[in-house]
């Protein structure tokens, strides 16, 4: 513990609690059960946990799902944007599925959507249905050669498809275009224009954008004004409607491919998946996608200390993310000797990067088993939380479920557990030695159910933190961390144990 003359406090001070600095920096690898904040007097009224990951892409719930196989996919990524989170693909996929993924995200509310599906009108009505089978929805447009950019004959939704005979065409069965209420592709510029037009024809429900010689440039629907009704945090592009996803990438060469396509997607952010993070193939790869595109959101990693980190901001990363060793499936520590208690690293990358020439955030990945936890990394420096474990068991996971003793229960496995590197996750854990180097374990998770109302009431539990802390907001937070008026005690085995539910048999 630092002497408190030296970080400037009074001992009479010491009564409430010590500043982050005080804690760390003993040598000493903390976490989240170690350090408990102290609560204040307040103040405030309204508060919020709002983070700016990067300027242009915020997330009013700071969590982000970890791209790993059983927690992240299309469903994962939808549920998590709608509840003002974000969600990142993982990478197991072959390219083309990556693509898919994204794509299927950014269709499920489509606000406007660009390359509306499009089909012939001698194309079968079972079209109809193999296009929600793969995509989730039921609308096409009839255009004169099936693709977006030609001109449209019609519209087919499932009702229609649903009253007629399998060998039927999708000709027979279309509302026909000039039946069919359309706008002009010069009125929709953005997803506000969108919603006006919706105000100005009660009638209409899926409406195509059409250019002046009536060929199809897009498309919006009714029904993704109710559906951003019912999420009012959710992620969206402002310009588009659509949600926001991210996908990971491996550090290698050969994913330069992978890259190029899921920026031609339009995915949002890129994830860099390496279990020690800061390499020269981590830096060639940040260097790579900023010059294929100097804008999208970098996030570089896995990284534990300042001097890990400082390559990756340098080559253009401007998201870290920070944890080694310390996921609820992982066995890096324990193979290899090598890793950080959570907060420490959390807040060591937090300080250097404040008081570095880089603008970056943190992301806190791994270990977090309670909002309490989450609230201890946003109030150690991070921006936002990466969750595997603790969303793994919702529905929405792309995880088998399994029954057992009676109960159900989902599996949860680290990216780098045997069953997963086979499965691809050697990009992550790839060996130099040429011989596999299992980091990670499979297992179960109790099968938790919607993962929305988890989420919403996840936003409700960091408020209450807020409240106790009396900080109105994530930069009050932080502000208050570096001035040291937000304090902290480190926790004895005895209060670990006092803080958690005791003496009582649960029911
Ligand atoms: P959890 O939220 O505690 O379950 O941790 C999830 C995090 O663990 C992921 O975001 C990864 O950083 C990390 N991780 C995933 N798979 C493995 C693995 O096999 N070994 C070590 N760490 C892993």
């Amino acid at each position: 513990m630092a002497d408190i003359r030296k970080i400037g406090m009074t001992p009479q001070d010491i009564g409430n609690g010590f500043p982050a600095d005080a804690l760390f920096g003993t040598g000493t690898s903390l976490t989240f059960a170690d350090i408990i904040a102290q609560p204040r007097y307040n103040d405030c009224d309204q508060y919020s946990v709002t983070c700016e990951l990067v300027p242009g892409l915020t997330l009013p719930l700071p969590v982000i799902s970890a791209p790993m196989d059983t927690v992240t996919e299309w469903r994962t990524a939808v549920e998590i944007a709608l509840g003002g989170g974000f969600g990142v693909i993982h990478t197991n996929l072959d390219i083309a599925t990556s693509v898919e993924q994204v794509e299927r995200v950014k269709r499920s509310q489509m606000g406007i959507v660009t390359d509306p599906i499009c089909r012939r009108s001698t194309d079968r009505v079972t079209e109809v249905d193999a296009v929600k089978k793969k995509h989730g929805f039921s609308t096409l447009l009839i255009t004169l050669d099936g693709k977006p950019g030609s001109h449209l004959l019609g519209l087919v939704a499932e009702r229609h498809s649903a009253l007629a005979e399998p060998e039927e065409t999708l000709g027979n069965v279309m509302i026909r275009a000039e039946d069919l209420v359309t706008a002009q592709a010069d009125n929709i510029r953005s997803w506000s224009d969108a919603k006006e037009f919706l105000r100005r024809h009660p009638m209409a429900s899926k409406v195509p954008i059409v250019c002046s010689e009536g060929t199809v440039v897009g498309m919006f629907t009714d029904t993704d004004v109710v559906k951003m009704k019912k999420s009012p945090h959710a992620v969206v592009d402002p310009s588009s409607g659509q949600l926001l996803v991210g996908a990971a990438v491996s550090t290698h060469e050969q994913d330069r491919e992978r890259i190029e396509a899921l920026l031609e997607a339009g995915v949002d952010l890129l994830l860099i998946d390496s279990a020690q993070g800061s390499t020269k193939y981590a830096v060639e790869q940040i260097r790579f996608i900023r010059r294929c595109n100097g804008d999208i959101p970098i996030v570089a990693g896995n990284v534990v200390t300042p001097a890990q980190a400082a390559p990756l901001l340098k080559a253009g990363a401007n998201i870290l993310r920070v944890g080694m060793g310390i996921g609820s499936i992982c066995t890096t520590q324990t193979v290899t000797g090598v890793g950080r208690g959570q907060l420490s690293a959390i807040y060591h990358v937090a300080k250097w990067v404040r008081e570095s020439e880089f603008e970056a955030t943190i992301i806190a990945d791994g270990g977090i088993a309670s909002s309490g936890d989450m609230f201890s990394a946003l109030a150690c420096g991070a921006s936002a939380v990466m969750l595997g474990g603790y969303l793994a068991g919702h529905d929405e996971t792309p995880a088998e479920v399994v029954p057992h003793n009676g109960f159900r229960y989902k599996r949860y496995r680290g990216m780098g557990s045997p069953a997963a590197l086979v499965a691809g996750g050697q990009a992550r854990y790839g060996a130099s030695s040429g011989v596999l180097v299992h980091q990670g374990v499979e297992g179960l998770v109790p099968a938790s159910g919607l993962m929305a109302p988890a989420l919403t009431e996840l936003l409700a539990q960091l408020t209450k933190s807020m409240e106790y802390v009396a900080c109105d907001s994530l930069a009050d937070l932080h502000a208050r961390l570096w001035d040291g008026t937000l304090r902290f005690e480190l926790r004895s085995h005895g209060a670990q144990r006092e803080g958690d539910v005791h003496n009582l048999i649960r029911i």
